[in-house]
């Protein structure tokens, strides 16, 4: 079958649905899973030619043409040169990390990231000499004042997990490129539906693919996507050697996943939005968190550099005089919920309610968790594309019979 080629310029939505490897000679319409480890070699001086340059397929730890697809569809989406799959989200940031640094090189990092990958940085990484200085998310001035000569990566998550704090892409980008260094951007919360931080000067983007590149709470997945030169040269050999591939299974999941992506993203930031202003006139909840909001701190940041409405993401704060009272009252609403699944992920289709200092912060200290401002109250809404009166419903069973 001849091979059509796509022609340039074509819009993110369609990119979306075509960006991949050629069809097979089967012409199959929907991509092929290639469930295979291992790929048969015409001969032994072309195999011996693959394993020397890293062309062509050889073996699944190295790549596949199932994840090769899924990658070139996210770089698509996101515009950048390429992308490398990883197993998991902080599969991919370890990924970065063994790729770009060595000890005694140092990194600036937000406060407000992730509970994972503030372990990551502070305690595994600390262990191979790697040091981390963690600094506000919002104030550009203490990332500033943080950089040392030996400062190699900066690191952010906009908007964070799960307090929804938004960081200035371009002014961080700025600070990096002037001290030498590069800037990393987790980009899980919104995806490139809604923000594609290398138009802001982001030199890498780090996924979970587990989140909303999947959006059904299938697989775990993750990515980083950047230049050629750091993708293929830098980043290539670090997962072929320590193993943190993704799946082909896992990658086609997540390549069908991104065929919806745009328009999961805009229904369940439209319905995030409803919520949030909802829960904003509840009497019984204290605060709500979502960028959408005009109370948002960056609110106008993140109306610029984000697209949709803030994301799907928000979460809030119940009334407590104590975090003993606080974490009972949250921990009511929760448990009165009878549609929304309480779970840990996000970015799935059903709508899930977190307690996250329990769950996805409840590894660190009392301290760490105060310094993320993560109080026993918080509770996590990662808005799905249940109906609205059904959602609201379900979280008024707590929050209207709380004392
Ligand atoms: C912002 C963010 N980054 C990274 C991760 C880690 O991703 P994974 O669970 O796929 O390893 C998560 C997981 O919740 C996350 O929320």
């Amino acid at each position: 079958m001849k091979e059509k080629k796509l022609p340039e310029g074509l819009h993110r939505d369609t990119l979306a649905v075509r960006t991949g490897l050629p069809a097979s000679q089967w012409g199959e319409n929907s991509e092929a899973l290639y469930l295979t480890s291992g790929f048969v070699q015409p001969d032994a001086a072309t195999s011996a030619e693959r394993f020397a340059s890293g062309e062509g397929y050889t073996y699944a730890r190295t790549s596949n043409p199932t994840v090769t697809s899924f990658e070139k569809r996210l770089a698509a989406l996101e515009g950048t040169e390429a992308a490398i799959g990883a197993a998991s989200g902080m599969g991919a940031i370890l990924m970065m990390i063994m790729g770009l640094l060595k000890a005694g090189d140092h990194v600036i990092c937000s406060r407000s990231m992730f509970g994972s990958t503030l372990n990551l940085f502070g305690k595994e990484f600390a262990k191979f000499g790697v040091e981390t200085s963690f600094v506000s998310q919002t104030d550009a001035a203490e990332w500033e004042a943080a950089l040392r000569p030996t400062t190699k990566l900066l690191f952010a998550e906009t908007p964070t997990n799960p307090l929804t704090d938004v960081c200035d892409i371009r002014a961080l980008a700025d600070l990096a490129h002037g001290a030498g260094a590069l800037l990393a951007v987790d980009n899980c919360f919104c995806s490139p539906a809604l923000q594609r931080p290398t138009e802001l000067g982001a030199d890498l983007i780090i996924h979970s693919g587990t989140k909303y590149l999947d959006g059904h709470g299938r697989v775990m997945a993750g990515a980083i996507c950047g230049p050629s030169k750091l993708i293929v040269d830098v980043f290539g050999p670090v997962v072929r050697t320590a193993g943190m591939a993704l799946a082909p299974f896992n990658a086609w999941v997540v390549l069908k996943g991104l065929e919806t992506l745009g328009i999961r993203m805009q229904a369940q930031s439209a319905n995030a939005l409803a919520i949030a202003r909802w829960l904003e006139a509840q009497p019984t909840v204290k605060r709500v968190y979502y960028p959408g909001l005009a109370s948002h701190p960056q609110h106008e940041l993140a109306m610029r550099q984000q697209s949709g409405n803030g994301g799907a993401v928000l979460s809030f704060d119940v009334h407590g005089d104590d975090p003993d009272t606080a974490r009972a009252n949250a921990f009511h609403v929760i448990n009165s919920t009878r549609v929304v699944s309480i779970a840990t992920n996000l970015g799935d289709t059903k709508t899930i309610i977190t307690h996250p200092g329990s769950t996805s912060h409840g590894r660190l200290t009392e301290t760490q968790r105060q310094a993320a401002g993560i109080g026993q109250g918080l509770i996590r809404l990662a808005v799905g594309l249940d109906h609205f009166d059904d959602i609201t419903a379900d979280l008024q069973r707590g929050l209207g019979t709380l004392a």
